[in-house]
């Protein structure tokens, strides 16, 4: 990390530019598409979460660059989140004026209970990353894998048994080559409802008496 830059766990303070940074890096995605009040809730929530994890890093001109965040005990976070209904449905209504397109999208993942568990669900113990972004003007310059060294000295220090993370399986390179060289290995591919391809990506720091590689990685 170049030392004019610095982390720290995100704030309340924190979410508008950190929201910013994410509509950034992963524009005409379906979190993106739903809009600023709803990443703003989620973000929100992985930060209130006991066992939840949101680092964010400045530049020296305290401008946010980037930031990861990420949670164990999968199920527990999604379980909070949802407490948040009033929040969710206003964030979603304001969302779908915008894009009613998106609706069939947003039913399918309230029905599913908004919860990935399908793709780590033999372990609790795990770490799910759920979202790692540099601001495009802060790319290539260091603070994509400072983000990541720091969220995982927090996953050791937090007793984890690994980290996992979904990713695209087209056209993401750059990001697939920074998991596979920071010791991630492709446990699994899941092809979503709307037929996009993903990754399961996962780092294990202690073995767990499960088999994480299914039969198609091999
Ligand atoms: C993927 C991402 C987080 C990397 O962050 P970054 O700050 O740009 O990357 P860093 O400068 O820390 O570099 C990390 C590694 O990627 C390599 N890299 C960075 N930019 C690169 C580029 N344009 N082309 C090829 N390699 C590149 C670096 O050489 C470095 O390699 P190393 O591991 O051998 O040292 C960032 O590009 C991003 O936010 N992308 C959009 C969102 C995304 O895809 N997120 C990850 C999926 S959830």
């Amino acid at each position: 990390m170049r030392r004019d830059h610095h982390i720290a766990c995100a704030t309340r303070a924190d979410l508008k530019a950190l929201v910013e940074v994410h509509l950034e890096a992963f524009p005409d995605f379906f979190l993106s598409k739903i809009g600023k009040r709803f990443l703003t809730v989620y973000y929100q929530s992985v930060a209130t979460y006991p066992q939840g994890c949101v680092l964010v890093l400045y530049s020296a001109n305290s401008r946010l660059v980037g930031f990861i965040s990420g949670f164990k005990y999968p199920d527990g976070f999604y379980r909070h989140f949802k407490k948040r209904k009033m929040a969710i449905a206003v964030a979603l209504a304001i969302g779908l004026l915008k894009r009613p397109y998106l609706l069939p999208r947003v039913v399918f993942h309230a029905r599913c209970g908004g919860k990935k568990s399908v793709a780590m669900s033999e372990d609790e113990n795990f770490v799910e990353l759920s979202a790692l972004a540099v601001d495009p003007g802060g790319q290539s310059a260091g603070v994509g894998q400072a983000l990541h060294a720091a969220f995982e000295d927090w996953a050791v220090a937090s007793g984890a048994h690994g980290i996992y993370l979904t990713t695209d399986v087209e056209r993401n390179e750059l990001a697939r080559n920074f998991y596979a060289k920071r010791g991630y290995r492709e446990i699994r591919k899941i092809v979503t409802p709307i037929r996009r391809s993903m990754s399961v990506f996962a780092k294990v720091f202690r073995e767990s008496g499960f088999s994480y590689i299914n039969e198609s990685s091999r």
